[in-house]
This record gives C-alpha cells, structure tokens and sequence, in this order.
C-alpha cells in the first residue's frame, strides 16, 4: 500500500458500546497522525435511525469520555468529516447495495469490522461476498467471543471461510496488542540474556492475572451466558501464556508465530474430571466494597437472574508438557470485581542454589510485566544492603520506557493498522482458536456436569480463598501474597 492511498473502515455494529468507547477513539487517534488521514473513509453501520450528522454528534459525546481533552481539537472535525453512518439490518441481504454506494469505486484495501454478536459473522461475510464487496484487498476482522464452544466456534469460522481467504482473517484479541505484551516479545527474543535461563531449570512457576475493579458493566443478559472462562481465559489468557511459552519462532511473519503459539495450546495437559476438581476454582462476587463505594453482588446486576450459576473469577492451574516446562505450574486467574484493576505476568525464579547470604526478607529473582494499569516491565533481584555487613535485600530494576518515549498507542490502535497494513502476526490462526477450545471444552462441560461450588466472594477482594489454595497446596503464593 503506498502511505498515502487511504483505506475504507466499515464498521458493523457502529453504535455499540466497543465501538464507541475503544475503536472509534483509536481510529481517531489515528487519524489524527496520519499522512493520509484525507483519504480514509469510515463507515459505522447500526440498526438505530439516525442521520450521519446524528451520529457524529453520538459518537463525539462518547468518544470525548475516552480521550483526553488535549485529544480533542480541531482534528475530529477532520475525522468526523470523512465519517458516515449506515442504517441498515446487516441480517438483510438487501441492504448490501446501500453500502456498495456508499465505498469508493477502484481496488485499496478494506477493512471490515465485526463488532457485532458471533451470530451474526457468518451472514454478515455471506452478504458481502454476494455483493461483491469482498474485494482481494479486503480483510474482516471478527470480535470475541468467537462461538461459544469448539463446534459453535467450527461453523463460524466454515462460513466465514468461504467467503475470505485466511490471510484475510483477523480474529482479534486485544490483549495481543498491548504495549509490554509485545515488550515480552522483546525482551525475550532481542536479547540473548533470557533464553538459556527460560526454561524448568530456572522457572520455578508462572502466574498470569487480570483482575478487574469493574463488574458486568451493563453487560448482564450477555455476560451471564458467558462466564469468565469463557470470556478472559480461552482467548486472552491462553494467548497471554503462549507469549511467556512459546519456543522463539524463526521469525516475526505471522505463521511463524502463530506455529509456536499452536505448539504451546497442543502442549497443555488436558485436565480430567479429577483435575477440574482439584485445579480449578469458580466464584462469583457478592457484594462488597471498591475503592471506599458499595458495590452490588453478581446476582444483583441487572440482567443477571438471582439464581445465576455463572463464574465471575476464576484461577486454574495450567501445566505444559513439554521439555522446556515439564513441572513448571502456570497459575491463571481472572475475575471482576476485584481488589485492584491489574493485569500481570509474573515469573518466578528458583531460589539460589545456595543461601550464602542473608536477609530480613526471602529472596526473590521475580520477573513482573505490568500490562495494566500502566504498563510496565521489572526485575526483582537481591542485592546488598548499603553500610556494614553482607545483608541483601530485594531492589527492583525498572526495565520500562523512559517517559519521554511519548504517548503509548492503545492496543487497538496498534492492532486497527496492523489490519489495514494486512500484518497478521498479532491475530489469531483458525487452529490456534480450535486448539485453544479443545483445551476450555473439557473444563467447561466438567463444571456443567459437576456442578462444582460456585466458591463466593466479596466485590473488592482478591476472589475466594479457595484460589489462594491452589497455589499454596504446590508451596507458592500469588504475587500480591509474597
Ligand atoms: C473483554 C471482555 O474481552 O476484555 C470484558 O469481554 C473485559 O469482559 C475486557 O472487561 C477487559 O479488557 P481490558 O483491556 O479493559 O483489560
């Protein structure tokens, strides 16, 4: 693509709150960079009536709450100029030719944005292929939840399939595009230093949070089919651990990558009816307190039935058979409504073979990426207390960008160009989402069958001490603990 052709940006679910509160804001910070911001067109389609001046009023009210006010200068009349809105039913086949007037005539690259229900991809490719708008340079980018189950997720991608090419498939998981998730990339693949001690030899367990202040979220109705397992852990959490696991590819191409990736979700130990008793734990939130504010109980969400059986937190204990981490326990854990909004890999050194020197605290050789709330990358190490004597005590290195490296992309700015410049790597592959099932399936239908406790815990926690037993009972604490 040459820096100044431009691109088409359709967006299917052009009024929901994704759009509104994360792609609409990052293709504005985009556009605002841009050389070629003049050529761009964006076209956001929803179902609600509403002129293109309506919804450029709409969406200017709700981006303004996602962007800083130095954001918002004369550059969104630029943005909001080459913005339209499309009311139509994406069910309807019909209504393709509308957008076919809408998007420029000639061959440059589109890109069309799903951020509708999973139910509805299937048609919504069908339709665009039989209006001949599935261009060579067009690529379709698909939201999570992508199904519900493996054979959910199968017809899905089937359908999707045979319309676009597979290089035309963007299966998306922001969590991909983050800044130190990428800086993990770095700091293991651009430096000699980390590999020969990235193994079982030298690891001693891995544990991977994302805990969240934030509850349901007016997501109700949908979260509550869903369930964290199958919102955080198949996609985010399971990419996030074939980062930390994955052997170094040949190269940064896509399939290179995602081969390695494929490798680890291969690699999980399934877990029998007798693991997913033992290793994995399920709670919900009751009511509690975050930050100094009540919060509501799960089951008092509105559009959460009382009697709901859905998991709000989950922590499970993952294990890799392979050579590299054969007995290496991979801790994961997710939940709202949590103590603090963090989302951390941590890596856990062995301790020195030999204690030599001493301490008021226990050693640590501790890796932390900080993915959120600000980014970050650090190493924990010992060393000796200043003055007298030979005393150590842990210090922290900070390995972060400075603060004048300016301000980070968001994860989906970063992950909308990758799209429009067709880079694949941060996207999933159809067999690592097939794979990525096969290893959730069996744990899901063991708690439908199970039924095991639904472990409570208090809005403004770290989640039910069940979970911190499943780390203790191997002789490990979670971070926070430590
Ligand atoms: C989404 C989940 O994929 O990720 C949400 O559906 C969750 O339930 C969100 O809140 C978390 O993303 P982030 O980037 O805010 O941590």
């Amino acid at each position: 693509m040459s820096a100044f052709e431009g691109f088409d940006f359709v967006l299917f679910g052009g009024t929901g709150d994704l759009a509104l509160r994360k792609l609409l804001p990052a293709l504005y910070r985009r556009h605002r960079e841009a050389t070629d911001a003049a050529s761009w067109r964006i076209v956001a389609i929803g179902r609600q009536p509403m002129s293109s001046q309506e919804y450029r009023h709409h969406a200017y009210e709700r981006c303004c709450r996602h962007l800083a006010s130095c954001e918002l200068d004369n550059g969104w009349q630029a943005f909001a100029a080459q913005l339209e809105y499309l009311q139509m039913d994406a069910a309807d086949s019909q209504a393709y030719a509308a957008l076919a007037a809408l998007l420029p005539a000639g061959d440059r690259n589109r890109v069309y944005y799903l951020a509708t229900a999973p139910q509805l991809f299937a048609g919504i490719c069908r339709h665009l292929g039989d209006a001949g708008l599935a261009t060579p340079r067009s690529r379709v980018v698909l939201e999570k939840p992508l199904g519900r189950d493996l054979a959910s997720a199968t017809r899905i991608n089937e359908n999707v399939a045979k319309v676009f090419s597979e290089q035309q498939i963007f299966r998306i998981d922001h969590y991909l595009g983050k800044e130190s998730v990428q800086n993990l990339l770095a700091l293991r693949f651009g430096n000699a230093l980390f590999e020969p001690i990235w193994n079982r030899s030298w690891i001693r367990d891995v544990q991977i949070t994302i805990a969240e202040t934030v509850g349901v979220e007016g997501r109700g109705d949908f979260y509550d089919g869903t369930g964290a397992l199958r919102d955080m852990v198949q996609n985010h959490m399971l990419q996030l651990l074939c980062i930390v696991a994955m052997e170094p590819p040949a190269s940064i191409q896509a399939d290179r990558v995602r081969d390695e990736k494929l490798k680890v979700l291969q690699s999980l130990r399934p877990l029998s009816a007798d693991d997913v008793a033992a290793k994995t734990v399920r709670g919900q939130y009751r009511a509690g307190a975050i930050g100094g504010q009540p919060a509501l109980g799960y089951a008092e969400e509105p559009g959460v039935p009382p009697s709901s059986g859905t998991e709000t937190f989950v922590a499970l204990k993952a294990e890799i058979d392979n050579w590299r981490w054969a007995g290496v326990p991979f801790y994961l854990r997710t939940g709202k409504r949590m103590q603090e909004r963090l989302a951390e890999i941590v890596v856990n050194f062995r301790a020195a073979p030999h204690a030599m020197l001493s301490g008021s605290l226990p050693p640590v050789n501790r890796l932390v990426i900080t993915l959120q709330p600000k980014e970050s990358l650090r190493l924990d190490l010992m060393a000796k207390v200043p003055g007298e004597g030979m005393q150590i005590q842990p210090i922290s290195l900070d390995m972060s960008y400075s603060s004048e490296s300016g301000r980070r992309w968001d994860a989906y700015e970063r992950l909308i160009m990758d799209v429009v410049q067709g880079r694949l790597t941060l996207f999933m592959r159809r067999d690592e989402l097939d794979a990525a099932w096969r290893w959730v399936e069996p744990i899901l239908g063991q708690w439908q069958r199970q039924r095991p406790p639904l472990r409570p815990y208090h809005a403004g926690t770290w989640g039910p001490t069940q979970s911190s037993t499943l780390v203790v009972r191997d002789g490990n604490t979670w971070h926070e603990d430590s």
